[in-house]
């Protein structure tokens, strides 16, 4: 029977989207900012402007996280707060606001757990280049300084990136995240500056934290399977498994890029331009722990007109969530079994695990029968990967509220408390009541 390490239990959001005051208190522009503000690039043309006025409803909200036992909470840090133009001065009242929200959360005996970027890159860094420029990474390098020196002594954890996969090739191969690119070679390039620093941000975090303070990064990592019974399939398999996973696992934790798809995107964009000496040591830098976000498994088939990839989706199996996601609890254990092996015992966090379901309000109430399934699922897979003797040390519910969903606006609902946009009134959803539950129980068993 498990033992779970205290504490455990907790729930994620991050700040574009659900903070809101983007031009509160001396915050710059962000590029998340611009983009939803393009015609077209978001559904029905919404905007993080509000969002869940989290900015200055953060104490009822922290009082709410309370209320049903959260342990450990993990925000995000918008930059553009903190160095509103990406380079120069510091915006003091920035910092004092992750300051108060960190240190409310102490009060209410809640960890503070922050992330340095989930991929809302001052605009002004981006229109010199943003992140295909190298002269980013140590932009982000210095934010990552001058925020632990600020917020070192309340902030219990740092991670650097969030998905540093969906940043590069969904913001600037596919385009439909900001910056809205559409270049592969491009996108390739991102990867890496992502990654170079990742590396970076890590030593500046290092050199500025409480010795101790845990540092990692979080990947979103999707188990790949053939989706037919033949070799071409399977070998898209790990052409997607390469793609997704690997090309971010093998450089953190082993200090290369694994050579098959070295070699496929040599071939299909051309040799890679922006890996420089020394690059690769940098970004295998240690870390304290691996995030993992999952939330769905991917089922591929060989497709030689996908350029450069060469495989596609297949059509996922149901049940699927409100976003089109398969909900595959097997493949998560999967996953983690299979991380084990090549983790080498560094400790795991899931820091995103959720489902969009579409819920309603009746009678003042919001069941969500669809949610508590998909949690209580993958909580016992993560019970029986931390059985089977993989250390697995956080669990953070993907969402503590409804929120912003990108490229897919607000209609998408993620949260355990639902949130009405008209009002900012917060309901707690009957999910939200199942993990109040279950945390209890499993402290008590
Ligand atoms: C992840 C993101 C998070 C949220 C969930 C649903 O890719 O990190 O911000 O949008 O998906």
């Amino acid at each position: 029977m498990t033992t779970w390490p205290d504490p455990f239990f907790g729930v994620a959001t991050a700040a574009y989207q659900i903070e809101g005051a983007v031009a509160e208190d001396g915050r710059g522009e962000s590029i998340w900012d611009r983009f939803s503000h393009t015609p077209g690039a978001v559904a029905r043309g919404e905007t993080g402007d509000v969002a869940c006025d989290h900015y200055h409803r953060w104490a009822e909200d922290l009082d709410l996280m309370a209320g049903l036992g959260i342990e450990t909470y993990r925000f995000s840090i918008a930059w553009p707060r903190v160095v509103p133009d990406g380079r120069g001065p510091v915006n003091r009242p920035g910092l004092d606001w992750y300051r108060r929200l960190a240190e409310g959360l102490r009060e209410r005996g809640i960890e503070p757990v922050a992330t340095l970027y989930h991929w809302d890159l001052p605009q002004a860094l981006q229109d010199e280049g943003g992140w295909a420029a190298r002269d980013t990474t140590a932009r982000f390098a210095e934010y990552a300084a001058a925020t632990a020196a600020a917020l070192g002594d309340v902030i219990a954890a740092w991670i650097t990136h969030n998905e540093p996969n969906v940043a590069a090739f969904v913001g600037h191969a596919i385009g439909r995240h900001a910056p809205g690119g559409r270049d592969w070679a491009t996108a390739l390039r991102v990867s890496h500056h992502l990654l170079l620093s990742h590396g970076l941000a890590v030593r500046a975090l290092r050199a500025a934290l409480p010795a101790g303070t845990p540092v990692g990064i979080t990947l979103n990592l999707h188990p790949a399977y053939a989706a037919g019974d033949t070799e071409a399939d399977r070998a898209a398999a790990r052409l997607a498994d390469g793609h997704q996973n690997r090309w971010f696992l093998d450089p953190v934790l082993h200090g290369r890029y694994p050579q098959d798809m070295l070699d496929h995107y040599a071939a299909t964009l051309g040799p890679p331009d922006s890996v420089r000496d020394g690059d690769l040591e940098t970004i295998a830098q240690p870390i304290d722990f691996l995030g993992v976000n999952y939330y769905f498994p991917q089922r591929v088939t060989a497709d030689a007109d996908e350029v450069p990839l060469g495989f596609r989706r297949a059509e996922p199996r149901p049940p699927l969530t409100a976003m089109g996601w398969e909900q595959d609890a097997r493949a998560f254990r999967d996953l983690l079994d299979c991380l084990h092996r090549d983790l080498g015992g560094l400790p795991v966090w899931i820091t995103e695990n959720g489902a969009a379901i579409e819920d309603a309000v009746v009678d003042g109430r919001v069941d969500d029968p669809a949610r508590i399934a998909y949690l209580r699922d993958h909580l016992a897979a993560v019970a029986a990967a931390r059985d089977a003797g993989v250390d697995i040390r956080r669990y953070f519910v993907w969402s503590f509220l409804d929120n912003f969903e990108w490229a897919e606006g607000y209609r998408p609902r993620f949260g355990i408390v639902r949130v009405d946009y008209e009002t900012q009134k917060r309901i707690p959803k009957a999910s939200a009541a199942w993990y109040r539950d279950r945390i209890a129980e499993l402290r008590s068993a």
